[in-house]
């Protein structure tokens, strides 16, 4: 496989992962750094993708542990992993906005405003998980963009296995690297 065919075939499974709700690079992790640099990681669901700015988004609630760090330190590795091609890419990205979606809200179904307006913030202690309120009126709902920096491919594969490594420095024309 040509790098140019790597590169191209790591976008169109990025779209892919927009369209297609089973599609496995539609969760991914995310990690970024805290306050006393050590690395935090979670699940998250791709919600945007710009093939040529190299550009993704996800929702998340602004009061967010990953917002507050994001906001310290912009630097955030996301990791996808493909089980049945057995694939595995992982982006050093940068955090470049946190916008307000406040009309977007407005047409989220009910269901999905319940994870962007919980009266009390993410991660505080409860008795019960019962115990939640929502406030549809006060809504933390945002759209974090992330600038690909650089990203590694792996594909496991018998005889020879494939890396390789693009980076917006050397404008995406990429290297293959030792498995
Ligand atoms: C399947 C799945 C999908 C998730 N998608 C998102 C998401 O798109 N955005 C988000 O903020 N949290 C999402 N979460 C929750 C996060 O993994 C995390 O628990 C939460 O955002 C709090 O993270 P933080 O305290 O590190 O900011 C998802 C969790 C799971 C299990």
């Amino acid at each position: 496989m040509t790098l140019e065919n790597i590169l191209l075939d790591c976008k169109k499974q990025l779209n892919g992962a927009l369209n297609h709700k089973k599609h496995p690079f539609r969760y991914f992790t995310l990690a970024s750094i805290s306050e006393n640099d050590t690395p935090n990681l979670r699940t998250v669901v791709l919600r945007e993708f710009n093939a040529n700015k190299f550009q993704l988004s996800i929702f998340t609630d602004a009061r967010s542990k990953k917002v507050e760090e994001l906001k310290l330190n912009q630097n955030g590795k996301f990791l996808f992993y493909d089980s049945s091609r057995l694939i595995q890419l992982i982006l050093n990205v940068k955090m470049i906005k946190i916008i307000d979606l406040k009309n977007d809200f407005k047409a989220l179904p009910d269901p999905s405003k319940k994870d962007y307006t919980s009266v009390l913030k993410p991660g505080t202690k409860i008795k019960s998980p019962d115990e939640v309120n929502y406030d549809y009126s006060n809504d933390y709902f945002r759209k974090i963009i992330f600038q690909t920096i650089n990203l590694e491919y792996l594909k496991l594969k018998r005889p020879n296995h494939i890396r390789a490594f693009f980076s917006a420095e050397d404008k995406w024309k990429g290297t293959y690297l030792v498995p």
